[in-house]
């Protein structure tokens, strides 16, 4: 009475367990492989120079070394950098020809467009709904609620490094509503 099942079905068995293993291995690789980008994208992007910092890249992703970027920055010069978190930050010069000791947000209080440059109106003006920041990224026209984020920027080993900025906001006297 063992012989309920036919012995024509234990290949079938068979068969089926290395199909589920196949399965398994089919559905586990792709989750393995996928794991890789996401634990690359959420590690802390390029940390380097200590201290919570992280170095400021240029449009072609390498570090921004200061003596390099101000050979090709002139004073008054607003350049998008990324910054902390990988947010478009701008790097400022100043008209003494140093780099600013803070480096801007681009991202827009507002909605979060990036707002771009305007050296001719000396302000930073987001196409997208109209608000204004001054040249150090103070809110001066609305919709925009809040200034834009400050970091600091410091230079360590040359290159620049962008900090979180936790301290009153010197542009409003009040502290940073972005830490
Ligand atoms: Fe900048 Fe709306 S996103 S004004």
């Amino acid at each position: 009475m063992a012989s309920s099942i036919p012995a024509d079905r234990v290949p079938d068995m068979d068969k089926r367990n290395t199909m589920n293993l196949l399965l398994l291995g089919a559905l586990s690789l792709p989750g393995t492989a996928m794991l890789v980008p996401y634990a690359t994208f959420f590690a802390p992007p390029g940390s380097g120079g200590g201290g919570g910092g992280t170095n400021a890249k240029d449009a072609l992703g390498n570090d921004v070394v200061a003596a390099e970027w101000l050979k090709t920055h002139g004073p008054g010069d607003r350049t998008l950098t990324q910054g902390l978190k990988g947010d478009p930050t701008y790097l400022v010069v100043e008209s003494d020809k140093t780099l600013a000791t803070y480096g801007i947000n681009a991202v827009c209080t507002h909605l979060g467009c990036v707002v771009p440059w305007n050296k001719a109106e000396n302000k930073f003006m987001c196409p997208c709904h109209g608000s204004q920041y001054n040249n150090q990224g103070k809110v001066v026209r609305g919709p925009a609620p809040l200034s834009l984020a400050l970091a600091h920027a410091d230079i360590d080993d040359g290159k620049v490094v962008f900090i979180p900025w936790v301290e009153t906001d010197f542009r409003t006297g009040e502290n940073p509503w972005w830490s």
